[in-house]
């Protein structure tokens, strides 16, 4: 399993997203939170301008939505063509339904765990999906501190996901910055949301570069 950095843009100038993207060419991928204000307490955008933002980057999409009607607006990102779409394991009412649906509409499925939340419920789930997101935050607002109680969870998943002979990628978000991912990346995690410490920089795509050679295994 390959490492990723995912920037996200909730940090970034939102007027301006295209202009954003331009800024990040090395990244895997942009993390794109969609936010309702009744999931988590912050609003964002939606399926619109993720759809017009299609149009002005190359960048593989990767839509994280924290929104209580998962389940009715997941597969509309996967057929606009977003390459991989999470949701709130606490939001879905039916996550196996909704994951199968989102593999057949040729997106990479993922699911979603507050930090509160356990893994070990989810276990025989994983098999359903492409990529676990676990967060390293309350969801909701970018520039957070990395919650390190959140890093056993992170060591379980990836046993879990061993034991069973299962490659997922593991994807943390919240708090990810060069003094926090390298515990994230020993702990198990592959995949990297990192929102403030990249759009906060003069030079995000340094940032990005840095990141990245940071959890790089060098043999
Ligand atoms: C928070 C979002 C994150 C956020 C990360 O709810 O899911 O993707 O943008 O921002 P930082 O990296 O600043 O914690
Ligand atoms: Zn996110």
């Amino acid at each position: 399993m390959g490492i990723a950095i995912t920037p996200s843009i909730l940090n970034a100038d939102l007027a301006d997203l295209a202009g954003e993207l331009a800024r990040i060419p090395s990244a895997d991928a942009v993390h794109l939170d969609i936010m309702d204000n009744h999931f988590v307490p912050n609003m964002t955008f939606g399926l619109p301008v993720v759809e017009s933002l299609r149009q002005h980057t190359e960048l593989p999409m990767d839509i994280h939505l924290m929104i209580t009607e998962a389940d009715r607006w997941a597969p509309a990102y996967a057929e606009i063509g977003c390459e991989s779409v999470t949701f709130h394991v606490e939001a879905s009412q039916a996550p196996i339904r909704l994951a199968r649906e989102l593999r057949s509409l040729g997106a990479k499925a993922s699911m979603a765990l507050k930090p509160a939340t356990s893994i070990e419920p989810y276990a025989d789930l994983l098999s359903e999906i492409d990529m676990i997101l676990i967060m390293t935050v309350e969801p909701g607002f970018g520039g957070q501190r990395f919650l390190d109680v959140c890093l056993p969870k992170i060591r379980r998943t990836r046993e879990l996901a061993k034991a069973a002979g299962l490659e997922i990628a593991i994807q943390v978000d919240g708090g990810v910055s060069a003094e926090t991912i390298e515990r994230a990346a020993l702990a198990g995690a592959d995949t990297f949301v990192a929102g403030s410490a990249v759009f906060r920089a003069d030079d995000p795509d340094a940032v990005v570069r840095k990141l990245r050679a940071m959890v790089t295994p060098t043999i």
